[in-house]
């Protein structure tokens, strides 16, 4: 597992941003794995400033993403579809034809689909994360089995705190969601999870000292996969040896 530390946010995002612009551009009909989250919108940003500044071909692109809150529209502003319409998407002329979600209210199927839908496009390339400070990929929750597949999920009284700050009220946050499974994440060809800040400090902190993974902090599964890259700032790389 290489961590890699850079010395602001905008260097790491944009350092990530280019792994996956070499990717597009080596493969045009690559399968990208996208995250949401407030750690992501700058990556977002170098990535699609990128994209038109010196143009690749995005239409033979296929987008899963990880996750969706559960019961809601992909109309409201709060979901998934539209954060990454608004921050990618429609910035990139990516078609809604290319990208895939766990979950749509309008069109539910069993989230199971997602996996054979993966599988059937051969596979996702490579694969963006984030974190949460208790330590989940995706929306999957501490003691989530590792052999888990995309499912509805309980989201965790951490994640519901952590996410109000981008609804005006904690009871609108949505208390599940449908998040790809962690067996689901770990058959990404590449992985790279980006941290950022205080407050994921404490949790890479951990997860760099860990050895063997253990199903109460879901990121720990990384340690066993093959071309995973950690990507932080120097804010908890400092903490780093
Ligand atoms: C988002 C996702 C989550 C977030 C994590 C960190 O699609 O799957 O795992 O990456 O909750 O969120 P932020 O970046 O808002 O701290």
């Amino acid at each position: 597992m290489k961590i890699s530390v850079f010395e602001t946010k905008e260097a790491a995002s944009k350092y990530a941003s280019d792994i996956f612009y070499e990717q597009i551009k080596k493969q045009p009909n690559s399968v990208l794995g996208l995250a949401t989250g407030g750690t992501m919108s700058t990556f977002y940003e170098k990535l699609s400033g990128s994209i038109n500044e010196n143009p690749i071909d995005v239409k033979k692109l296929n987008t899963f993403n990880l996750d969706e809150y559960y019961e809601i529209t992909s109309e409201n502003p709060q979901s998934y579809h539209a954060y990454m319409k608004t921050l990618f998407f429609d910035k990139v002329g990516i078609d809604s034809a290319q990208t895939h979600f766990p979950y749509q209210k309008e069109h539910q199927e069993d989230p199971s689909l997602y996996d054979q839908q993966i599988d059937a496009l051969g596979g996702i390339d490579i694969q963006l994360l984030g974190i949460g400070r208790n330590g989940h990929i995706g929306f999957n929750e501490p003691n989530t089995p590792f052999n888990s597949i995309t499912r509805v999920v309980d989201l965790s009284e951490t994640t519901i705190q952590d996410n109000a700050r981008f609804f005006e009220d904690i009871n609108e946050v949505p208390k599940q969601a449908v998040s790809m499974g962690i067996s689901t994440i770990m058959k990404a060809k590449r992985i790279i999870l980006l941290a950022f800040g205080e407050a994921k400090k404490d949790i890479i902190i951990e997860l760099s000292k860990m050895t063997t993974p253990d199903e109460n902090i879901p990121a720990s599964i990384l340690l066993t996969h093959p071309n995973v890259e950690i990507i932080v700032d120097k804010t908890i790389g400092e903490y780093l040896n």
